[in-house]
């Protein structure tokens, strides 16, 4: 019903994984599979009602309507099982935009924030951009998967203010269970912590595995959780730029629009807003052949590993549609197994290190493209000398 194998041309068309190729790994023809944007096709359902919006002829100054924060909330509720209110949702044009807005707003210049490398890298620049300090949690790597240390998260969340959440986690594809967000949360309720709960892969777990959005678990954690969703990573529309920040709590969340407000982020643009719209009221088919999809590509990647490229390992994956890859095995530096990769085997793919502490040894590759691809990436890996 769903072509997740078709291919689709994307370079000359303005796209950051593709057109910035020569940029960031010094050659154009690399396959690329670094940034996290998908090479599938936009459901169909948005890209009609985009279309039908982008034939009326004006694009004027547009309002964020009730039918759009309708659907998102029944979104919410039929995927997450979390009842939200309109009041609660604030607009934001990105996630990372609300994740500077959040440190901006609910710390001083010298708090300490928590982070847990190796994570998405953003989380670092909106600690140190802001003048913030940053404490790691280090997540724990055992037996193909990654754990948090708790003793550590106790220590830390005495001298913090705030803690930036990956959840489900980017890069290293864990789907946090009920009982491991509970304990996050006790110790951050215990210590008077803010939590940035960014779940902009909540919708993309894989088959199996059910998100637990924080602010759910009980109505204390809803009072200090500020969490970050959006329908860009979901329905591929990354470039649509629009997401929605959901806060209970009304001071915490008067203080976040504020900040946002101070640089007029408030607004969003109309088919931003038209498409998620029409994600969130028609997508759940779609999605869920996604999602099973993906698994397909992951176990692929993991029988591949298994049978022809023993040096390398696949972390157990639970969500997103990135591939988080142990090359310690190897015995290869950081900076060789990169040049291997561009230069012997023309992939891109991101290195582990720029997830901070924890990465090195390890790349991200972005399974969200079509099987054919994930297997020609396969045999290129096959042709480098380990
Ligand atoms: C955990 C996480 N947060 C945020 C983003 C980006 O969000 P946005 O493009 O809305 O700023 C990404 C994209 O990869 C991500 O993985």
């Amino acid at each position: 019903m769903y072509n997740f194998d078709k291919k689709i041309a994307r370079a000359d068309t303005a796209s950051v994984k593709y057109d910035m190729r020569e940029e960031i790994f010094g050659k154009a023809d690399v396959l690329p599979m670094w940034v996290a944007d998908m090479d599938f096709e936009t459901p169909e359902c948005i890209r009609k009602a985009v279309l039908e919006r982008a034939a009326h002829p004006i694009y004027g100054y547009s309002i964020m309507t009730d039918a759009y924060f309708d659907a998102f909330m029944e979104w919410v509720n039929r995927r997450h099982d979390w009842k939200i209110q309109k009041e609660w949702i604030v607009f934001s044009p990105g996630i990372v935009t609300a994740i500077n807005a959040a440190v901006f707003a609910f710390t001083e210049p010298g708090d300490s924030v928590i982070v847990q490398p190796p994570v998405y890298f953003p989380f670092f620049d909106a600690v140190k951009n802001n003048g913030r300090k940053q404490l790691a949690n280090q997540l724990l790597y055992l037996d193909n998967t990654y754990k948090i240390d708790f003793d550590d998260l106790t220590k830390k969340a005495k001298e913090a203010r705030l803690i930036l959440l990956s959840s489900p986690h980017n890069p290293v594809s864990r789907c946090w269970s009920e009982d491991e967000l509970k304990r996050i949360g006790k110790i951050c309720l215990e210590n008077d912590v803010l939590i940035l709960s960014d779940e902009i892969h909540a919708d993309l777990t894989l088959p199996g595995y059910k998100h637990i959005p924080m602010a759910s678990l009980s109505p204390e954690l809803a009072e200090v959780t500020i969490t970050c969703m959006a329908p860009s990573k979901t329905f591929n529309v990354a470039g649509l730029f629009t997401s929605q920040i959901v806060i209970k709590n009304t001071s915490l969340r008067e203080k976040f629009k504020k900040s946002m407000d101070t640089f007029h982020l408030i607004h969003g643009n109309i088919f931003g807003m038209i498409a998620s719209e029409a994600g969130y009221r028609h997508g759940d088919a779609w999605l869920d052949a996604l999602r099973a999809y993906l698994l397909r590509n992951f176990n692929l990647v993991d029988q591949f590993f298994k049978s022809e490229l023993p040096q390398l390992t696949l972390v157990k994956p639970e969500a997103t549609f990135l591939a988080w890859i142990d090359y310690s095995k190897t015995g290869i530096s950081d900076k060789k197994m990169q040049k291997k990769m561009v230069e012997e085997a023309s992939l891109g793919l991101n290195p582990g290190r720029i997830f901070g502490s924890g990465g090195s040894s390890f790349m991200r590759m972005n399974l969200g493209t079509p099987r054919s691809v994930v297997l020609e990436a396969l045999e290129r890996m096959k042709c480098i000398r380990f």
